[in-house]
């Protein structure tokens, strides 16, 4: 068995905020039947190291960037994990990244914390004997593991970053450079130095043997300015390191033949979709929609466009659609969508809010998922969408462009079509979008290929971890 030390800051089951952890957490599963064994390494937010059966410490430092800190291994249905208990860093209130809204003020020293037990345990510190070929670092919360293992000298070890999303950069103050035990000699355009400051991302991306992005076409686009946002030249300057691999969907939460929210159907009978579209209307307060119900399940910010929903709604719904939206995020954006539904009583609902059952019940009972995304390095709920015969309605950049095919006459003749796509993202081209959503809806023929086409679609991890797993081979071979 080939061994890999993943590093993140979220991992699905134990804490996640996006689909960071979703992915974090399926890639150990997806991986080990191809002959790589994964351990992850998290931090150890309050009460999740009590979550650990048979725990044992494998690494300790008496002052790690303010305090004692040590890795403890140990097991949860079945699969091993690694935390970094360290009080001083991680147990406090709030969110993972931040409290009331604001950074916490020592991220920087939070994750780079993360990412030097992270080398430490790559270069065989840990106690039990464990020591992996790669290690696999996730996001700029990771980004110093790889530039550790490389200013230290080591050379034994494979390193790969994946790039979930380039507008998290790690941002910390240059006079931070000591504290955070970076060298001066790193501190260089071609290093880690990105406009004055220190992005621990580019610390990875400048340092790792190989960097993945989460989509083919996020990987080219985040090599043009608009995308990349300033580290487009870095990217560029590693074309040939750099590839993209799209995100699965973990099919054991997320198969609508077995989800224990909803009433079960399959490509082959559908009767229990219409089933879930009655309950969920009853549930949010929907009344009678003659045309599709289109729901929405994200965070509501302006990567994801939902600026551009509020304003596409009243046409949409004026053309006999309904809306469901479940999400939280920035406050304008939150008080935009709640005051279409004061304007639709019945017709849209908006619930602010983090809840993974009504987030299955809305793919269940919705027959379309709205993604209109001004970048989407993969997405996964257009994902969920296809398997779940919930068409995608998504903006044509990123994983979007990857996993959608959109409606157009020939696809349509070809019973190819999965989703509707739209280009460029603005609001004209989302209330389009929306318009032919509503024509095909109508067309129950073309309706009812779709559904099929979509669900037949392969959305699984085993493309994508068996791509995982080559590109390992490639670099310890
Ligand atoms: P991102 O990571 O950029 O937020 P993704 O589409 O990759 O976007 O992943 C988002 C994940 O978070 C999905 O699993 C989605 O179902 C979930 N999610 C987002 N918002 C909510 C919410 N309000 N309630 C439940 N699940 C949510
Ligand atoms: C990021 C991206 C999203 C991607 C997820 C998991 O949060 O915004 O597109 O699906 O990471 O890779």
């Amino acid at each position: 068995m080939g061994k890999v030390l993943s590093v993140a800051s979220e991992c699905v089951p134990f804490v996640k905020t996006g689909g960071l952890a979703d992915v974090v957490g399926a890639l150990p599963k997806a991986l080990s039947p191809l002959g790589w064994e994964m351990r992850v390494l998290l931090p150890a937010y309050p009460g999740l190291e009590a979550r650990l059966a048979n725990r044992k410490k494998i690494w300790e430092e008496e002052d790690l960037f303010g305090g004692p800190a040590h890795v403890v291994r140990g097991t949860v249905d079945g699969t091993t994990m690694l935390l970094l208990v360290a009080p001083h860093l991680y147990d406090r209130p709030g969110g993972i990244y931040s409290v009331d809204g604001k950074d916490h003020p020592d991220n920087p020293e939070r994750f780079a914390a993360l990412s030097w037990a992270a080398a430490e345990l790559a270069k065989g510190g840990g106690t039990d004997g464990w020591r992996p070929s790669v290690l696999h670092a996730h996001d700029w919360q990771a980004g110093l593991a790889p530039a550790y293992l490389n200013y230290a000298g080591t050379t034994d070890i494979r390193t790969v970053i994946t790039i979930h999303n380039v507008a998290f950069q790690g941002i910390a103050p240059a006079s931070r450079l000591a504290a955070l035990r970076l060298p001066g000699h790193a501190f260089t355009s071609d290093g880690l130095e990105y406009y004055g400051n220190i992005s621990t991302l580019k610390a990875g991306l400048v340092t790792a043997d190989r960097i993945t992005t989460v989509s083919p076409t996020y990987a080219e686009e985040l090599m043009r300015p608009e995308f990349g946002l300033g580290l487009e030249g870095v990217l560029a300057a590693r074309a040939g390191d750099l590839t993209g691999i799209l995100n699965g969907v973990d099919e054991s939460v997320w198969s609508p033949e077995d989800d224990p929210e909803c009433a079960p159907y399959s490509k082959r009978s559908l009767k229990g979709k219409a089933a879930n579209r009655e309950r969920l209307c009853a549930e949010l307060g929907l009344g009678d929609i003659g045309g599709p119900l289109a729901i929405v399940v994200s965070r509501l910010t302006a990567q994801k466009g939902i600026d551009l929903l509020a304003t596409a709604t009243d046409d949409f719904i004026s053309a006999g659609g309904g809306l469901a939206l479940l999400g939280t995020g920035d406050h304008a954006l939150e008080a935009a969508m709640q005051a279409a539904e004061a304007r639709w009583p019945g017709r849209v609902a908006v619930r602010i809010g983090y809840d993974e059952g009504l987030a299955h019940r809305m793919f269940a009972g919705g027959d379309a998922v709205l993604v209109p995304s001004r970048f989407e390095p993969c997405g996964l709920t257009q994902m969920y969408g296809l398997r779940y015969g919930t068409i995608p309605v998504v903006a044509a950049t990123g994983g979007l462009n990857d996993t959608v095919i959109g409606a157009t006459p020939a696809s349509i003749r070809a019973a190819a079509a999965t989703g509707i796509t739209f280009h460029p993202v603005d609001g004209i081209a989302l209330a389009g979008a929306l318009r032919r959503l509503v024509q095909l809806h109508a067309d129950r023929r073309t309706w009812s290929a779709m559904i099929r086409a979509a669900m037949k679609a392969d959305v699984s991890w085993t493309g994508p971890a068996r791509a995982y797993a080559d590109l390992y081979r490639s670099l310890v071979a």
